[in-house]
């Protein structure tokens, strides 16, 4: 009688040991697991260090109303000095414009934009930074951003919203900080020579 546990009968061809097999299975579990472990701690790390925001801002508003009064009234539209020295920009974003086309805001200063739409879905995006955000009818998105130096930035729409999609975009303008306090109200809220 052979000694199968220690010497096994040669197996046919075609069929692997049984513990070749595990061990196989083994190894690719491990890459797997190493990848998604790695995957995960690509987006932590991203996420913490360069200041992604999910879309996470639950605030309602009511959109048939924006004209009627409070924050997104006309009057308050653009860019609006804080007491903190921060500055907050405050916009509209619907068929098919942003209002308004272009804010001005300084440099090296914590700028926050708050924008709702009155009509459908829009996209807001400034390339090259952490500012992307749905523009959801009915909530006020709310993107934190700090531009490190002066420039313009073009905002394309970047969330189909029907026929004028393609030709909705505007501008943000980057100032050197010290330029800003002497930009008028008007000035801030526009791009226009004045
Ligand atoms: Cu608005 Cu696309």
């Amino acid at each position: 009688m052979a000694d199968i546990g220690s010497n096994p009968l040669p197996l046919p061809d075609g069929i692997v040991p049984e513990d070749e097999v595990t061990r196989t299975e083994d190894r690719w579990l491990t890459v797997v697991l190493s990848m998604l472990g790695f995957m995960m701690a690509v987006i932590v790390v991203t996420g913490a260090t360069h200041a992604l925001h999910p879309p996470s801002n639950v605030e309602t508003i009511d959109p048939t109303a924006l004209h009627l009064g409070g924050e997104f009234a006309e009057s308050n539209l653009g860019t609006a000095a804080e007491p903190d020295g921060s500055v907050t920009v405050r916009m509209i974003a619907e068929q098919y414009s942003f209002v308004p086309n272009c804010s001005q805001v300084p440099a090296d200063t914590p700028v926050k934009f708050r924008i709702t739409s009155p009509d459908v879905i829009h996209g807001f995006l400034l390339p090259a930074t952490n500012v992307n955000t749905m523009v959801v009818p009915g909530f006020v998105a709310e993107v934190r951003t700090t531009f490190s130096r002066p420039g313009i930035y073009d905002m394309p729409c970047n969330e189909f919203c029907s026929y004028g999609h393609h030709g909705m975009w505007a501008q943000v303008k980057v100032v050197p900080k010290d330029q800003f306090p002497d930009l008028s109200p008007v000035e801030r809220t526009s791009c226009a020579k004045q």
